[in-house]
């Protein structure tokens, strides 16, 4: 396993991360502990939950984990808080306000059976809640001892920064990593986000690598899903045919199965070695609904595409860049930041 440096943290990170999003949905308890130990075995050192991951049962059974291992000094934990799918049109227990914050993280330290998270995350930017607001409270969070550092997940580059100002300008803590959807068939965070956060030294998790299952090469044009998969199962919307499927990700798995086939090596290890690739990525956050899968992914780590394979598939996947993005690149200098 090779670890990377977690923005400026000062924190270092394997370049595989472990997403416990299936625990408790399609994983239960024992296959889960199979997976940690597999995980952590090999190097892995960041473990990411989050309170909405099947009502609490994802942080329930990863700290089920952590108090029988009696030791968290070797891995990193990080949760998330923000959704809430039972929360009613009058509820406070939902979004980024302190009451519901406050209210969360305890519930998550309790299921986790941590003092501290290493790494809390703003799962998704919450329009209803003053930035400010939001801020101030992961300092007090901060200062009482409760979060070590705070990250956040799905926000705008415009949002990013304007927290990176505030916490210049306020002398205050300002968000040290960013969750995004990157992966071949979602390449659009290549416009702006992460060379920001390149630029401002914010570590980089990369979700859904292999979108939710497609880029593992198992649903095939015009034949029904395996029926114990995510698309089979009907169960996360954004994994369905029509948010997913298309002339491009046809394409793309073209490509990712001749490469394979020539390689004798799993669809899979090849969509997540091109991200390997990815020096804008602190890490890339794998999930799994069990062992065979999990092992079959992270044995990626244990060889590199080449350049050509890597051309090949950049190509393959290539999206037009909406204006100003395609202006910029085709009359921009390099960035100072990758000059030599
Ligand atoms: N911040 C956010 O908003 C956000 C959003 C989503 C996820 N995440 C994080 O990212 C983590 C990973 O996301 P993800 O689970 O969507 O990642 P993913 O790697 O794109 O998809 C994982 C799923 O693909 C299928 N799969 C994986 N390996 C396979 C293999 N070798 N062969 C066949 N099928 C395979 C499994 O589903 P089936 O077998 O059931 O089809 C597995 O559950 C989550 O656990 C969570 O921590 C964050």
């Amino acid at each position: 396993m090779k670890y990377r440096y977690f923005g400026k943290t000062g924190l270092r990170i394997s370049e595989i991360s472990f997403g416990t999003q299936t625990f408790g949905w399609t994983t239960d308890k024992a296959d889960a502990f199979r997976l940690l130990d597999y995980y952590v075995a090999e190097g892995g050192n960041y473990l990411d939950t989050a309170d909405s991951y099947n009502d609490g049962a994802s942080e329930e059974i990863l700290g089920q984990w952590l108090r029988g291992r009696k030791r968290t000094d070797d891995v990193l934990i990080g949760t998330k808080v923000f959704f809430n799918e039972h929360a009613g049109p009058g509820s406070n227990e939902i979004g980024h306000s302190k009451k519901h914050i406050v209210h969360s993280l305890e519930k998550s330290l309790a299921r986790l059976g941590i003092e501290a998270v290493d790494l809390y995350q703003l799962h998704c930017y919450d329009r209803g809640t003053d930035i400010e607001t939001v801020m101030q409270t992961m300092e007090d969070l901060i200062r009482a001892g409760k979060i070590l550092h705070y990250g956040i997940s799905n926000f705008t580059p415009s949002i990013i920064m304007k927290m990176v100002m505030l916490g210049h300008l306020r002398q205050c803590h300002r968000p040290v990593s960013l969750q995004l959807e990157y992966s071949l068939l979602v390449r659009s965070p290549e416009w702006e986000l992460l060379p920001l956060c390149e630029e401002e030294h914010i570590g980089t998790l990369a979700w859904s690598p292999l979108a939710g299952g497609w880029l593992t090469g198992k649903y095939q044009r015009n034949a029904p899903p395996p029926e114990n998969s995510r698309v089979g199962r009907n169960d996360r919307e954004y994994d369905q045919p029509g948010k997913r499927d298309g002339a491009r990700t046809w394409a793309i798995l073209d490509e990712l199965r001749k490469i394979a086939e020539r390689r004798n090596v799993p669809v899979s290890q090849i969509a997540l070695n091109w991200l390997r690739r990815k020096s804008s990525i602190s890490s890339i956050l794998i999930g799994a609904r069990n062992l065979e899968q999990l092992e079959a992914n992270m044995s990626c780590m244990r060889w590199d595409l080449s350049d050509e394979e890597t051309r090949l598939l950049d190509q393959a996947s290539d999206v037009n860049a909406p204006y100003p993005y395609s202006f910029i690149s085709s009359y921009s200098r390099e960035s100072y930041t990758r000059e030599a």
